[in-house]
């Protein structure tokens, strides 16, 4: 009894932690189909801060999750945080939009911490555009503030990662498919025969191999073989020596080399 729990505890936080996917932790403003993959696409960035610095006329710097409390901050997907260390949320993950295009993804957060003055202090808004780039390892970057007007302000920021580059094909050609599968051909036929020769047949030496009869037969047959295409000339006919006295007829020549002087 004991035991099995012990065993099957693990189990089965396992088989959940599988199924509770962490966007899940993200609530969808209106929610769609496609918002919801598009969330879902992001799984794999989630459960990580993502850092970056803004240098103004002072220095911020802003911490990023996808749907799970960023900086530690309990609902805050994206935080501010100023010199002194006070965290100011920029966007709620329980106010989350999510639109996909072909290899990005607009993650926005509504619902941050109001405005002090400004933007008519309306609640801080996050954009992050999150697109694919096959050589960034995930680089977060803050693009900047918009919050000169009066309504519908933003922070915009970009994360470029390889999560959502659409994924490519085998990279492997038919050409090296087909190596492959001779080669493994090659490696079974060698390991099956020489235990087959060694332990059934109990050859020793380099009659191990399999078929070793046959093998070097093949490789004498194609030793003539060759010795008979590249060879055949001299095999079979004498250099002949002396050959433009004795084997020319003469005068023939020099009327052909004065073909190439006629004029055309
Ligand atoms: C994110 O940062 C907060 C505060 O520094 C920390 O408590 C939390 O464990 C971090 N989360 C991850 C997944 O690193
Ligand atoms: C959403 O987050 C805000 C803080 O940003 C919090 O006040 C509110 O209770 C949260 N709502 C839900 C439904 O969790």
């Amino acid at each position: 009894m004991f035991l099995s729990v012990r065993i099957f505890t693990p189990l089965f936080v396992l088989l959940a932690g599988v199924q509770a996917k962490r966007t899940d932790n993200c609530k969808l403003i209106s929610p769609s189909e496609s918002e919801q993959n598009a969330l879902s696409l992001l799984e794999p960035l989630t459960n990580q801060n993502f850092t970056a610095e803004q240098h103004l006329h002072e220095t911020y710097s802003y911490i990023f999750q996808v749907c799970g409390d960023a900086g530690g901050v309990k609902d805050a997907g994206l935080v501010q945080k100023d010199k002194a260390g006070k965290l100011v949320s920029v966007g709620s993950y329980n106010k989350t939009r999510a639109i996909k295009g072909s290899d990005w993804i607009l993650l926005i957060y509504e619902g941050g911490e109001s405005y002090d003055g400004h933007c008519s202090k309306e609640a801080r808004k996050a954009m992050i555009m999150i697109s694919c780039s096959k050589s960034a390892k995930n680089d977060f970057s803050v693009v900047l503030e918009d919050n000169k007007k009066q309504v519908d302000c933003y922070y915009l920021f970009e994360l470029d990662t390889d999560v959502l580059c659409p994924a490519n094909p085998s990279k492997l050609s038919g050409g090296s498919i087909f190596l492959i599968v001779v080669f493994s051909c090659l490696a079974v036929y060698l390991t099956g025969g020489f235990l087959y020769q060694r332990l059934v047949v109990g050859a020793k030496g380099v009659e191990q191999f399999p078929n070793y009869a046959f093998w070097s037969q093949i490789g004498n047959l194609s030793a003539d073989g060759c010795d008979f295409v590249c060879r055949s000339r001299g095999n079979r006919e004498e250099p002949p020596t002396y050959r433009g006295v004795a084997t020319e007829p003469l005068g023939e020549e020099p009327e052909e080399r004065d073909d190439h002087l006629l004029p055309m």
